[in-house]
């Protein structure tokens, strides 16, 4: 596919990147602790100097909201949806309007913008068919499902145009994506339709599928007893807003607190003592 002038001037893809986790930014931080207390954290909060603009969401203009809730809401998940229609037509395409509901019941949801001729054909096959695979999209072949958000007829597959692989499913008609490292076979749950509150009009359509199955390639598995997917392995990538892809560079690992009531206190009326006036 050619460059287009939005990737005019880019250094080529680093190929040789590790993931690798560290520490926390300040693994030193205590409860109660402003976000000033280090040079960082000071840097961070001196950037108010620049002011704030407040957008109003009712009377902002619904591409350039779109725009800056996309940028703002990142990064995010990609579901590379496959979906088959009720005349057997199969549909691949790429939704990051997307993230785990639940784990009981496992549920995904999606969200698919309505078009003047009404429902995506993703949705509209999900409403048909029910049955869908949702496939994480790695680095390595992030051209081939990218290239499925091409907005081809109904009736045209974008399978062969993504020069990826049918696997078949167990549990749903939809085959998964063989490329894909980590497959979830889903059930219509529930499709919302989403509408404009002062126009009635239907503008999206929310998702919320039950997985059925999930298939994991095994090399991607963190080595260990837990049944665990490992980042470094997976090289799974998110979305960013506009065009832009990003993937994840370093981990850092950060514990979940405890409620220690004493401890809490003790800590949060240090850091208070310590407090210059
Ligand atoms: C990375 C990426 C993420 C996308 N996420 C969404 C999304 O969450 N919702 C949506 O309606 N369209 C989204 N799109 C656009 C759809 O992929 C595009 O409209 C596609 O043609 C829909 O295909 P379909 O009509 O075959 O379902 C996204 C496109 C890309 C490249």
């Amino acid at each position: 596919m050619s460059r287009s002038t939005e990737q005019a001037d880019l250094p080529p893809f680093n190929s040789t990147a590790q993931f690798r986790q560290t520490l926390p930014p300040n693994p030193q931080w205590t409860f109660g602790q402003p976000v000033d207390a280090t040079p960082a954290g000071k840097a961070w909060v001196a950037g108010e100097e620049a002011g704030w603009d407040v957008v109003d969401a009712d009377t902002e203009d619904k591409m350039k909201l779109y725009a800056l809730m996309l940028s703002g809401i990142a990064p995010r998940p990609v579901a590379f949806v496959s979906t088959v229609s009720e005349t057997g037509v199969e549909n691949l395409a790429p939704f990051s309007w997307f993230n785990m509901v639940t784990h009981h019941p496992p549920l995904i949801s999606i969200s698919s913008g309505v078009r003047s001729t009404g429902d995506k054909d993703t949705a509209h096959n999900i409403k048909a068919t029910r049955g869908f695979t949702v496939n994480i999209i790695s680095e390595t072949w992030i051209e081939s499902a990218n290239a499925c958000s091409i907005e081809t007829p109904a009736d045209v597959t974008e399978w062969p145009l993504s020069g990826l692989t049918k696997a078949d499913s167990i549990y749903v008609k939809a085959p998964r994506v063989k490329e894909s490292a980590f497959s979830m076979e889903c059930e219509l749950h529930q499709a919302i339709d989403i509408t404009d509150p002062d126009t009635g009009a239907h503008t999206t359509t929310l998702i919320l599928g039950r997985v059925r199955r999930i298939h994991i390639r095994r090399d991607v598995l963190a080595p260990g007893p837990k049944r665990a997917v490992d980042p470094e392995r997976m090289r799974a990538i998110s979305r960013m807003g506009d065009i832009t892809y990003a993937r994840v560079g370093e981990g850092f690992r950060l514990s979940r607190p405890v409620w220690v009531e004493d401890k809490v206190r003790e800590a949060v009326n240090s850091v208070a003592s310590n407090a210059t006036p």
